[in-house]
């Protein structure tokens, strides 16, 4: 298998191989890893974090042309839609604690924190539908009260929040603090959250956590195992979250299928390939049972505060969604249930109280 470590594609870009109706070309914007010559990279050192240099740079390349519908990123545009759903799908299932008032029923009580948000195509529009004040229209499905997103990736961020400006509704959330793009790391957000600094091990787990709800699109996969762990960073993730919150992603399953659909096709060179070459690394592509198998122990080591310890039932109880998602050319990402098996896939799971 390691031959297939080979850069090549994502399975939702094989499934997007429909007419482009390109306003821009796309080929012009597409980069490959080792094309990449300047990018500015932040200068904290994250030698403790689940940050890897390589996807840090690859991605930091891509910024200017993050918002192009038509560009490298089209496949993330094209899917954001069933962001939303699915995300509708689990809060329709369980909300998290702070569920709306009797009194007022239509309340956005929300709290998001958006991990690897890139240049925002997630995050803007969730903000979007945070309720300028408090007698404005009823919430949409997602409930959003106010969003935090964060990146790694320096340029990103700056990307992301230049574009928000463009929007009134955003640029007053900014203004506001209801939304927020930090250029920081999960690992960083967490030690922030935490009364003690003392050292790396201790500030994370004793760190206070503050979201209703957690999303992860499109960013699992990202993470090297070779030089991070993907089990910790789901950990953290699930620190983050209060009882009752949700934390909600999408990655690729690592199959036959994805590897010819991901890497061959998708990220062939243009006109068939749809993202930069090298954007995605097959081996680091995770399959359903293994995410669910680290949330399981990621939950018991979230409840393990150090003065209580997780026990199994923490595990047991643990709700699990998980949905498979193809492109349909002319229709987009659909869910298809049973594709997780081989493809793209949503995945949620509900932390206790
Ligand atoms: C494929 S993009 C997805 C962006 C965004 N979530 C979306 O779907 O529109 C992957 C993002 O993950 C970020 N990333 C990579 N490693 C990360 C890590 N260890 N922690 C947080 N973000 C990371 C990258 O900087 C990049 O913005």
């Amino acid at each position: 298998m390691a031959s297939l470590r080979a850069r090549t594609t994502p399975l939702r870009a094989l499934c997007s191989l429909q007419p482009l109706k390109r306003t821009t070309p796309l080929k012009p914007t597409l980069t490959t890893r080792s094309n990449i010559q300047s990018v500015t990279l932040p200068t904290r050192n994250h030698s403790t974090s689940s940050v890897s240099a390589d996807e840090l740079s690859h991605f930091s390349a891509l910024a200017s042309s993050w918002w192009d519908p038509m560009g490298p990123s089209r496949i993330l545009h094209l899917m954001n839609p069933l962001r939303h759903e699915f995300i509708a799908s689990c809060l329709a299932e369980g909300s998290t604690e702070t569920t709306p008032s009797p009194s007022n029923p239509n309340s956005a009580t929300f709290n998001y924190l958006d991990v690897g948000c890139g240049g925002g195509i997630f995050a803007e529009s969730l903000a979007r539908t945070i309720p300028l004040d408090a007698n404005g229209p009823a919430p949409t499905p997602t409930r959003a009260a106010s969003m935090t997103a964060i990146d790694p990736s320096t340029n990103l961020i700056q990307m992301a929040r230049e574009h928000a400006r463009m929007d009134p509704t955003v640029d007053a959330h900014l203004r506001s603090g209801k939304f927020k793009y930090l250029n920081t790391t999960l690992e960083d957000v967490l030690a922030s959250t935490s009364p003690s600094t003392t050292t790396p091990a201790s500030t994370i787990t004793t760190a206070t956590p503050q979201f209703d709800i957690v999303t992860l699109f499109e960013v699992l996969e990202h993470i090297d195992p070779k030089t991070s762990s993907p089990l910790t960073f789901l950990t953290n993730c699930l620190r983050a979250l209060k009882p009752g919150g949700w934390l909600i992603g999408s990655t690729i399953s690592r199959t036959l299928p994805s590897f010819i659909l991901n890497q061959v096709i998708a990220e062939a060179p243009w006109p068939i390939g749809v993202v930069p070459r090298g954007t995605h690394e097959w081996s680091k592509f995770v399959n359903p049972p293994e995410v669910k198998g680290w949330l399981q122990e990621g939950l018991m080591r979230a409840a393990d505060t150090g003065v209580s310890r997780g026990g199994a039932s923490v595990a047991e109880d643990m709700s699990w969604k998980c949905v498979g998602a193809i492109y349909v050319p002319g229709l987009g990402w659909k869910m298809v249930p049973g594709s997780e098996d081989w493809g793209n896939y949503f995945w949620a799971v509900r932390k206790g109280f």
